[in-house]
């Protein structure tokens, strides 16, 4: 008879005692030896401290440690146990506690941690919205559906790689589309950035849907931090539709956003996940992200890497006396209820704006861990890197029934 023993044998006892035997007496000999052996290598489990806790615990493999069992279930990503100091990958032992860490970590110290924290080790909490919404139902369910989504793939990695999980540079803004104009991929040409907010669109501004001298927009990569980096296949995506908004009619700078349809659906990962988008309800919007691979102070060199540039909002008052109205382009001056300013701070800094078409945002203090698309860069004054010009974006709230009964209809 062959017996599997390594049932009655835990893994952290040595294995090697612990294979299959022909006899059922050996095999009772061996279970004694095994029950000793756990017990002496029990003794022998190193300390450890969780640091987000403080408490002393032991350092076990993730299967015999039932408080982190216990708190995958709750999206909260393991505390790897290091050796000396570096990560020990391959036994994949964790700071095992006595009992959960969600029972231990009350309200003041996850006020104190911030939502940022949380995306490091907690569940996908999110926040109702502290008025009812008056539109933007769906894309706020999204948004919390994504979230979820996003806290497993995050749980997953944690738990495949062992990493501490903080966010990289690359995957900060996993939602960021770069737009190519070209019939194939090497020859495309990449001027305009978007943003993907489903499985299958993303948003950009209706003036991108089209490049001089290019044609029409064909490719969109996501996943990729530098412009000149060679993307993986998986990120490289075909445009199957451009659906640009209806009311907008060139050159005039009105409704300038549009949605592409992807050629399949989007594959998400670390890197890439979708943005939400800003369904009007109250937000912290005072200061706001753009994100691009745009041009860099008045060398004007396309920028490489991904750049952020934090960027202020602009009164409506000042907005539309920076832009006053203007023969074809802006026959009505600037529209508030569409379209929005932002700009410096008044300090000279060497990017000034990203690539048109791609997303202004915040993080979302409602749904954690989630971008909120706010605005889509749409144009701007060509006298870059000199203080006081801002950008005009279109006011991605307006719009939300109209991408709704596209991308969720
Ligand atoms: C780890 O640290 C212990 C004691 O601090 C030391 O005895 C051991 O040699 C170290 N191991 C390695 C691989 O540096
Ligand atoms: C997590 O990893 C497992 C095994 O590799 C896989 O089957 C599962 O689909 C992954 N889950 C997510 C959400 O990626
Ligand atoms: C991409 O650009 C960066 C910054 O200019 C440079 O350091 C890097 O070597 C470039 N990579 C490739 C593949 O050209
Ligand atoms: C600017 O315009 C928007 C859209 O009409 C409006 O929601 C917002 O309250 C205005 N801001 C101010 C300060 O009046």
């Amino acid at each position: 008879m062959h017996i599997q023993m390594s049932q009655s044998c835990p893994q952290y006892a040595k294995r090697r005692l612990c294979l299959s035997f022909n006899n059922n007496i050996i095999m009772l000999v061996f279970v004694i030896i095994c029950g000793f052996l756990t017990v002496l290598v029990n003794s022998q489990e190193r300390d450890c401290v969780n640091k987000y806790s403080g408490e002393k615990g032991k350092c076990k493999p993730l299967d015999k440690c039932q408080s982190a069992k216990h708190d995958q279930r709750y999206h909260i990503k393991p505390e790897f146990c290091t050796n000396n100091g570096t990560s020990d990958l391959k036994s994949q032992e964790v700071c095992c506690l006595q009992g959960d860490i969600i029972s231990k970590l009350d309200s003041t110290l996850l006020s104190i941690l911030g939502s940022d924290s949380l995306c490091l080790l907690f569940q996908p909490i999110h926040r109702d919205p502290e008025e009812p919404l008056k539109q933007g139902k769906k894309a706020w369910d999204m948004c919390i559906k994504y979230q979820e989504d996003f806290f497993s793939r995050r749980l997953n990695d944690s738990i495949s790689i062992g990493t501490g999980g903080v966010f990289a540079q690359r995957g900060e803004f996993p939602h960021m589309a770069l737009l190519g104009y070209g019939k194939i991929f090497s020859e495309a040409e990449f001027n305009c950035g978007g943003s993907l907010i489903s499985e299958r669109f993303v948003l950009t501004a209706a003036h991108c849907r089209y490049s001089a001298g290019l044609g029409y927009v064909t490719i969109a990569v996501f996943g990729i931090h530098y412009r000149n980096e060679t993307a993986e296949e998986k990120y490289i995506y075909g445009v199957k539709k451009i659906i640009k908004h209806p009311m907008y009619k060139p050159p005039k700078k009105y409704n300038d956003i549009a949605l592409l349809e992807m050629d399949r659906r989007v594959i998400f990962d670390f890197l890439v996940m979708p943005g939400c988008l800003h369904v009007g309800d109250r937000v912290d919007d005072g200061r706001a992200y753009g994100t691009g691979w745009g041009y860099l102070g008045q060398s004007m060199v396309l920028a490489q890497e991904l750049q952020t540039i934090p960027l202020w909002k602009i009164a409506n008052d000042t907005c539309r006396l920076k832009f006053a109205p203007y023969k074809r382009l802006l026959p009505d001056g600037i529209d508030d209820s569409s379209q929005m300013c932002y700009g410096d701070d008044g300090t000279p800094r060497d990017t000034c704006e990203g690539d048109s078409g791609g997303p202004l945002q915040i993080k979302s203090t409602s749904i954690y861990c989630m971008y909120v698309i706010i605005g889509v860069t749409s144009f701007g004054f060509t006298t870059c890197g000199e203080v006081g010009y801002p950008g005009v974006y279109t006011r991605v709230s307006n719009y939300v029934p109209w991408i709704e009964s596209i991308v969720w209809p």
